[in-house]
């Protein structure tokens, strides 16, 4: 079954084909220079670039793939929850593509997508808990199967990423910021008085990033020696020496080392009250980041359970991930018609399958 993923829900367009589970091929355009400009994503110059340059992807994976359209059984699109302007744009171009293909089409959850994204390069086992960390979103789920998602715990304010981009922005680092972050923790060791831990002295599996935004923010304006004087580049940061690379170093591990902290403090937790669980799936672009992997593979261990931790490629948003979820999805009976709802986030993306499943769980 020939499975075409339409992504679009913040800054990269993305389209893909994956054939029995298998990719075939797959195009990317980021705007992250665009976006940079202004330190963060600006939604509607989003909306606009996906509009310009999806159709032009479209085409040229036709043509390395020597694939037509009409040979595409599923369209499967990001419907939610991302920017409502750039899902709307993959959206309504995945319907034109169904009405002038015989194709059924599959609306996908962009979060599930990222947490099924690691099948394609090795056997998921099943039930597992999820763990999402992104830009946008901070979920744990318990994934009993590929098509059944039980929402755990998610963040009470910022995500993960947004926590570290804003991290980031404090120092004048480039948008997005946390993969400087990861690199410049490398150099350090973390202090682990430094920062809080946030949110972790209660029962529940949620989180809470903005406290511990706030007090390295504190801790920045106490200490402005650490600051760019304007926005650094990649060749800024590399070319920084002495005591105060040494003390940037610092800052960056021990943020990132609270993070992780309370990542795996609330993963434990969970993979404690759901009971047996097979692996564990860490996914969002925040799975590129050096210390949660090292951290996960290390409490996975610890817990006798599989950990799975996608190639960088797979971590960050594509089309392989949408184009694959939506063929699983598909193989289990699901569909949607033509008028398939784009969820912004903020909004549970609804189970408004044509094919009605039961006992799934809503995110
Ligand atoms: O999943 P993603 O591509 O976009 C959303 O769907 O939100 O994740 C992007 C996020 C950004 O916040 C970015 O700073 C963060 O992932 N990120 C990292 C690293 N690489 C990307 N955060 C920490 N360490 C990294 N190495
Ligand atoms: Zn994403």
């Amino acid at each position: 079954m020939l499975t075409l993923g339409i992504e679009t829900s913040c800054d990269e367009t993305a389209v893909a084909l994956v054939d029995d589970g298998r990719l075939v091929g797959e195009k990317l355009a980021t705007q992250i220079d665009v976006h940079a400009l202004f330190g963060g994503v600006v939604p509607e110059i989003a909306s606009r670039e996906h509009l310009r340059v999806l159709p032009r992807l479209f085409k040229e994976l036709m043509a390395e793939t020597g694939t037509s359209p009409k040979d595409i059984d599923t369209i499967a699109v990001a419907r939610g929850p991302g920017l409502l302007g750039s899902l709307l744009v993959g959206v309504s171009f995945a319907k034109g593509l169904c009405l002038s293909t015989n194709a059924s089409l599959v609306g996908v959850n962009h979060l599930w997508a990222h947490l099924l994204a690691p099948g394609l390069a090795e056997d998921l086992k099943f039930p597992a808990l999820g763990l999402l960390v992104s830009g946008g979103h901070t979920h744990t789920y318990l994934i009993k199967s590929p098509v059944e998602f039980e929402l755990l715990g998610r963040t009470l304010d910022d995500a993960a990423g947004e926590a570290f981009d804003k991290v980031a922005k404090l120092m004048n680092f480039p948008y997005p910021g946390g993969r400087y972050i990861d690199d410049l923790s490398q150099e350090a060791e973390p202090d682990t008085k430094l920062f809080p831990r946030p949110y972790v002295k209660n029962p529940s599996l949620d989180f809470s990033f903005s406290g511990l935004k706030t007090a390295v923010s504190l801790y920045v304006q106490a200490h402005p020696e650490l600051v760019f004087p304007e926005m650094a580049d990649a060749a800024a940061i590399a070319a920084l020496s002495g005591e105060k690379r040494e003390a940037l170093c610092r800052v960056c591990a021990s943020f990132n080392w609270s993070v992780t902290e309370t990542l795996k403090i609330k993963v434990e937790r969970a993979l404690d009250q759901v009971g047996p669980v097979k692996s564990l799936i860490v996914a969002g672009g925040v799975a590129a980041n050096t210390r949660l992997r090292e951290t996960m593979a290390r409490l996975a261990k610890k817990k006798g359970v599989h950990v799975v931790l996608p190639e960088l490629s797979l971590c960050t948003d594509n089309g392989a991930m949408i184009a694959y979820a939506g063929a699983l999805f598909a193989q289990a009976g699901y569909s949607h018609e033509l008028d398939l709802e784009a969820i912004p986030r903020g909004r549970i993306v609804p189970l408004d399958w044509t094919c009605k499943a039961k006992n799934i769980a809503v995110e």
